[in-house]
């Protein structure tokens, strides 16, 4: 079988789920890997096995010395996702790019353009629309099992879980948890609406306590980037009305006092949805009777969800099979992420053109 030969831009904690993943598919290969950060290099290439002769200490480097690379991964801070894409795309390959798709719009809507003039793949990490419970709960929706959606919450909260480092820093990242946490939400429950169009974001953010020291763990930490900032929001909460009159209420967190709470919910006419992390549950009737069923489904974890995620993008690449997290997706969910920041900043309704 043809292995699709990848060039891997970024070798920190989400790239080493990459690897992990690409190492599972048989028509895949990760054959160079680069990253600005040495130690970071050194460690995941250590771990997977990548040959001295194919580490490189930038994405120009390693595009130049590899004329056989088919496709890239980029796994790097978000202000670097746009030049590294872009890089990839006028070297000839196809490109996978982490969320959020870009650091702003602007710049989303500049990997696509060069992604079109290429002539080549720009797909979107948007990895929750690669889970079993998504894909189960799109058929359910996509035979009518919800009637016409009309409202849905998109929740990620996390109780004390700012990682530090380059995502705590705006001018690396963006934002916090909206921008982090809250992309995927956002981008899952509009997917499952059947991807409406937003018209207008209400929101507010929060940064009261960002940086708060506590005596606990937190979940995880990022690679340490040689900055100590903390300048990004701790909470976001947006309203995002779309044009078949749709709304989704967003609710994201870095720091909260209340619970973790990553679930999703969708309500329609004939039926209602929730996703979290224990259970998929449908609200229904049924002659008449109200209720409540839940199906079983084959266990998907964080390892399971990035290897469907490679394996779609290899396939797209190698048998042209539509892409199902495209550049217009991500622009569209950037759109909305800039509106939830310049809300929130001014006080006042964005309206969306
Ligand atoms: N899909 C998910 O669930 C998920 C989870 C975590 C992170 N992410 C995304 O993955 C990306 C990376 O996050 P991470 O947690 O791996 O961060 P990380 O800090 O662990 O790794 C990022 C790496 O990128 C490198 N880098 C930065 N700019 C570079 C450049 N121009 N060229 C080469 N290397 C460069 C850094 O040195 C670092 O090693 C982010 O966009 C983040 O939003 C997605």
């Amino acid at each position: 079988m043809k292995k699709l030969k990848i060039g891997l831009i970024g070798a920190g904690n989400i790239a080493r789920t990459h690897l992990k993943a690409y190492a599972k598919l048989e028509n895949a290969e990760v054959v160079a890997v680069c990253d600005i950060n040495p130690a970071n290099l050194k460690k995941t290439c250590d771990k997977f096995g990548i040959p001295e002769e194919h580490r490189y200490n930038s994405v120009e480097a390693m595009l130049a010395a590899e004329p056989e690379l088919e496709a890239a991964d980029v796994c790097v801070w978000n202000i670097n996702h746009a030049p590294c894409a872009i890089a990839a795309l006028r070297a000839g390959l196809h490109v996978l790019c982490e969320k959020p798709m870009a650091y702003n719009t602007k710049e989303a809507e500049e990997m696509m353009a060069e992604a079109e003039k290429a002539g080549k793949l720009l797909m979107v990490g948007f990895v929750l629309r690669f889970s079993p419970e998504n894909t189960m709960v799109k058929e359910f929706i996509d035979s009518g099992v919800l009637g016409e959606i009309y409202y849905s919450k998109a929740t990620y909260l996390r109780r004390h879980g700012n990682p530090g480092g380059w995502f705590a820093n705006k001018a690396l990242s963006g934002g916090g948890p909206v921008i982090d946490l809250g992309v995927h939400v956002i981008d899952q429950t509009r997917y499952l609406m059947g991807s409406p169009k937003p018209v207008s974001v209400y929101a507010m953010t929060s940064d009261k306590i960002s940086g708060r020291k506590l005596k606990a763990d937190i979940e995880w930490r990022a690679s340490a980037t040689g900055e100590n900032v903390c300048d990004v929001e701790d909470f976001g909460v947006a309203l995002i009305r779309y044009d078949n009159g749709a709304t989704t209420l967003l609710e994201t967190s870095y720091e909260l006092n209340g619970p973790n709470n990553t679930s999703k919910a969708l309500f329609g006419t004939k039926g209602g949805v929730t996703i979290d992390s224990k259970s998929t549950r449908v609200y229904t009737d049924i002659s008449g009777y109200i209720a409540d069923v839940e199906p079983s489904l084959p266990s998907g974890d964080f390892d399971v969800i990035f290897a469907n995620e490679m394996a779609h993008f290899v396939d797209c690449v190698q048998n042209g099979t539509p892409c199902r997290a495209t550049a217009e997706d991500g622009i569209v969910v950037m759109k909305i992420l800039d509106a939830i920041y310049e809300s929130a900043r001014t006080g006042h309704e964005v309206i969306l053109k």
